[in-house]
């Protein structure tokens, strides 16, 4: 019986040592630790997020610095660049553009290998028996949705643009060119949105698959050679990118509601 058919609390053969009844694994190491923590990072962060994209009032712009949960601000009353997209009486922009980058998150190969473990036990780790009786794999209904994270990726790439811009315009305030500590958080998103985006798996095929002879396809190759290093990094980016996603949104909401004010560096304000 291979290990995928087992159920919960069967024993387990690893090693040539034998589990017992109640245990579905002979590992002896703190193996849950792992699928706990995922679990509270992401559970934090759909809190987080819920809570950015319905928040009245949503104090998401404190000018020049915009959330990149709104960017790109396409709603008609949007006090930024953008728009005007969508009326002014839909009340939580957010909601209108999240869905792109939600997607490319939700679908991403580190993240599903997270969340699989973490919230489904499907299996929680590395030699560990799998909760469930049966394992259906991604080739139906509905996990083969996940299937849409290449071309997710494509959306992706264009979110990252955009908050590259939001950085920029993140030094340009009312009276010429400054920074402050706003304008070096946005900066720093932006990195990294980028390092997670061109380190995604889908990127590294893109780049180097579908190729028998890389000598015939010499700027692919220079491509994947540059982000395979980076690829191997792709769950740290991951969790990096999501903490300070989160993390900016607060410092404006924080900036715009008038807690505490964005301390200028240097230029103009
Ligand atoms: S594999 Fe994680 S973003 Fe593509």
């Amino acid at each position: 019986m291979s290990i995928l058919e087992r159920g919960p609390g069967t024993p387990v053969t690893i090693g040539g040592v034998r589990g017992g009844p109640q245990t579905p694994t002979s590992r002896r190491d703190l193996w849950w630790v792992q699928p706990v923590v995922v679990v509270l990072g992401l559970t934090a962060f759909v809190a987080d997020g819920l809570w950015a994209a319905l928040r009245q009032p949503a104090n998401y712009y404190a000018n020049p610095l915009l959330s990149p949960y709104y960017s790109p601000c396409i709603v008609s009353n949007c006090k930024y660049v953008y728009g005007p997209i969508i009326p002014s009486w839909w009340t939580y922009p957010a909601l209108a553009v999240l869905i792109f980058p939600l997607t490319f998150r939700l679908t991403c190969y580190y993240y599903r290998k997270s969340y699989y473990r973490a919230f489904w036990w499907a299996p929680p780790a590395c030699a560990v028996a799998d909760a469930r009786p049966k394992y259906t794999g991604e080739s139906r209904f509905p996990l083969i949705f996940q299937n849409i994270h290449r071309y997710a990726w494509y959306f992706a790439l264009i979110f990252a643009v955009i908050l590259s811009w939001d950085a920029i315009t993140a030094f340009r305030f009312p009276h010429g060119v400054g920074m402050s500590i706003g304008s070096l958080i946005l900066l720093a998103n932006a990195v990294f949105i980028w390092l997670y985006t061109i380190s995604c798996h889908s990127c590294r095929h893109l780049c180097g698959g579908n190729l028998n002879v890389f000598s015939k396809a010499p700027v692919r190759r220079w491509l994947w050679k540059r982000i395979s290093p980076l690829n191997e990094h792709h769950m740290l980016f991951a969790w990096m990118s999501l903490v300070w996603i989160a993390w900016t949104d607060f410092y404006i909401w924080l900036v715009a509601a008038g807690f505490i004010p964005d301390v200028h560096l240097l230029g103009a304000h």
